[in-house]
């Protein structure tokens, strides 16, 4: 599906005092595509704005990034990335789905945004990543759903870094971040969790999305965390 098709809906995501109107595919459900499900266990979660993905932009539209890089891996259509390019960064939106990039900049571009897409599979990031490194801020919203993305992860988010870089995961509670987050602990990374309400949703269990940051140790700073 692409942005011209009909079927497409437009969401509107709470950032803060920033409005932020998005179009999306209906249903993420809609999408599924068998073949490319037995090529690469690859669903199409790129096209809702997920609980954490909300968490995100309400934290980021906080911020002052001016000046600043950001790059959001597994950003679906980019909902963070676009928060941080209103923010005054310049932003990067990243996916290994060519649709959900294409989705990304068609948005970006609606809103007047200065902002980037790209395709990134985390398990072969390209130079055009690699090679901007160190980004200020990296970003993502329930990327650690599954073991895999852990282990990819914990090779790339070094190599995107510096000493000064910050790392942002807001992740809601999945049992696959655990193993992640206790890696880059002991991996040296200084790390932070704050617990947040997703906007605009009550929830019996209250604070519901983690929002994991990382900095980098002092040594090693690009070294593979193996999680
Ligand atoms: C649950 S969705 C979250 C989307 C968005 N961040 C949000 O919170 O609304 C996870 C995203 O990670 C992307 N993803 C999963 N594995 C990936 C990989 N190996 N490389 C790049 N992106 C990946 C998916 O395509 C999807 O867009």
């Amino acid at each position: 599906m692409n942005p011209d098709d009909p079927r497409c809906i437009w969401e509107d995501v709470p950032a803060g005092d920033l409005s932020l109107r998005v179009l999306r595919p209906p249903s993420a459900e809609d999408l599924i595509d068998e073949d490319e499900f037995a090529d690469d266990e690859r669903l199409p979660y790129w096209a809702e704005v997920w609980p954490s993905g909300r968490v995100l932009c309400g934290l980021l539209a906080q911020m002052d990034l001016s000046g600043r890089t950001v790059i959001e891996l597994g950003a679906g259509i980019g909902t963070g990335a676009m928060v941080a390019a209103m923010r005054g960064a310049t932003a990067l939106s990243t996916d290994w789905y060519p649709q959900a990039v294409e989705f990304s900049r068609w948005n970006a571009e609606n809103l007047g945004l200065d902002m980037q897409a790209e395709v990134v599979d985390w398990r072969e990031p390209p130079a055009l990543i690699t090679d901007r490194a160190p980004w200020d801020l990296v970003i993502g919203a329930d990327i650690l759903y599954e073991a895999r993305n852990g282990t990819a992860l914990g090779v790339l988010i070094p190599r995107l870094c510096g000493p000064h870089t910050e790392v942002i995961i807001a992740d809601p509670r999945r049992p696959d971040a655990k193993p992640f987050v206790q890696a880059m602990h002991d991996a040296g990374w200084a790390y932070v969790r704050d617990d947040l309400p997703v906007p605009g949703r009550i929830d019996e269990q209250g604070p519901i999305v983690h929002v994991h940051r990382f900095r980098p140790p002092a040594k090693n700073i690009n070294g593979p965390v193996i999680v």
